[in-house]
């Protein structure tokens, strides 16, 4: 059934000229959202090791998720489990997997009118991915209709500062490197989460700050999307791949000696932005950081997921969007 929520959600999403089939809020999710779903979106508010919660929350840096496999083994590369990943977060509370201490070793929450992303390394066979996966990406917009993993939900508070779906996201995961991007419902969202660089890895799609060794939360400029260069459009498989844009400046960045299951200590290195404040801003002027794009080392997904698929997603947008059609499952 739809709630009111829902309904309105959806009209704002026909206005902006997406068609999304249903909005969730976190309080009120059904036990599966998509069909052949391997896990659930009713997740209680217990983490537990062996849940299949498949909700994804990014927040802030000390209160994200990810997707990764749900069982460990030479074959649960994101490749080939890209249909079945569960969530794991920092925080319990969300009827999770939990991600475990000593996973990250770096982490990198930026905040953008438009988005928000989290970037940044650690030992990632720690959540399941075997050791030499150099990964593959994750959206809610695989071969058939339904995400990947199917029924993952993202949410987030950074916008609105409730819970709220961000209805497109891409998610980058290896056994070393991590990226999620989640862009706030409207009409750039799709171009600013795109999913269909799906081989070229964190550092071209999602440009920030990998470095291990930090753990910090920063407001950001949007950046340009990513494969759109002025008016000429790359597309994977092109001869020549462009470089990445580069990483827009970050501000306001706060410090965290540690996340996860560590007790935090917390460090403001620009004074002001507390973690609980953190809404967005639309401009952002104090630069009291730059970051910028880690050059020259492009990670390539071994395995090219989903590529057939594209075109016939494509093609699916634009007909929805000529048609102007509005799904309401
Ligand atoms: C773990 O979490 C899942 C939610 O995905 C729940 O169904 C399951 O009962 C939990 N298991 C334990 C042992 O608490
Ligand atoms: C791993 O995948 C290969 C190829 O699909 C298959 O032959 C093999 O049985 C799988 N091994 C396990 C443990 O699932
Ligand atoms: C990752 O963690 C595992 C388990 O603790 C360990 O065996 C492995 O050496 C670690 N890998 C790296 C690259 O640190
Ligand atoms: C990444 O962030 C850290 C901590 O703020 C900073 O010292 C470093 O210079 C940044 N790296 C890049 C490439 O911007």
């Amino acid at each position: 059934m739809l709630s009111a929520t829902a309904v309105v959600f959806a009209l704002i999403s026909w206005v902006y000229g997406q068609t999304y089939s249903a909005t969730y809020a976190p309080s009120d999710l059904p036990q599966t959202s998509e069909q052949g779903q391997s896990g659930t979106n009713q997740c209680g508010s217990t983490n537990n090791q062996t849940s299949s919660c498949q909700n994804v929350y990014l927040n802030s840096v000390d209160d994200f998720c990810f997707y990764a496999p749900p069982e460990p083994g030479a074959n649960a590369t994101i490749g080939d489990t890209e249909r079945i990943e569960v969530s794991w977060c920092l925080k319990d509370g969300y009827g999770t997997r939990t991600i475990p201490p000593n996973t990250l070793s770096g982490a990198h929450f930026v905040q953008t009118p438009d988005y928000v992303q989290v970037t940044g390394v650690g030992n990632l066979t720690l959540v399941n991915i075997p050791a030499g996966d150099t990964g593959g990406e994750l959206d809610p917009h695989g071969a058939d209709g339904n995400g990947n993993p199917i029924g993952g939900l993202v949410f987030s508070s950074a916008f609105t500062g409730t819970l709220t779906q961000l209805h497109e996201w891409t998610n980058f995961m290896s056994d070393s490197e991590f990226c999620f991007r989640g862009c706030k419902d409207g009409p750039n969202a799709p171009a600013l989460c795109q999913h269909i660089y799906d081989t070229l890895g964190c550092m071209w799609n999602i440009p920030g700050n990998y470095s291990a060794g930090v753990f910090e939360r920063c407001d950001g400029d949007t950046n340009e999307p990513m494969g759109v260069y002025g008016t000429s459009t790359f597309f994977q498989g092109e001869p020549v791949t462009p470089s990445a844009h580069p990483a827009p400046p970050s501000s306001m960045c706060t410090t965290f000696t540690t996340v996860g299951a560590v007790a935090l200590s917390t460090s403001a290195s620009a004074g002001t932005t507390s973690l609980a404040s953190s809404t967005a801003t639309g401009s952002h002027s104090s630069g009291t950081s730059s970051v910028s794009a880690t050059s020259g080392t492009q990670k390539s997904a071994a395995v090219p997921m989903y590529a057939p698929g594209v075109l016939l997603q494509v093609m699916a947008l634009v007909a929805g969007g000529a048609a102007g059609v509005m799904v309401i499952a």
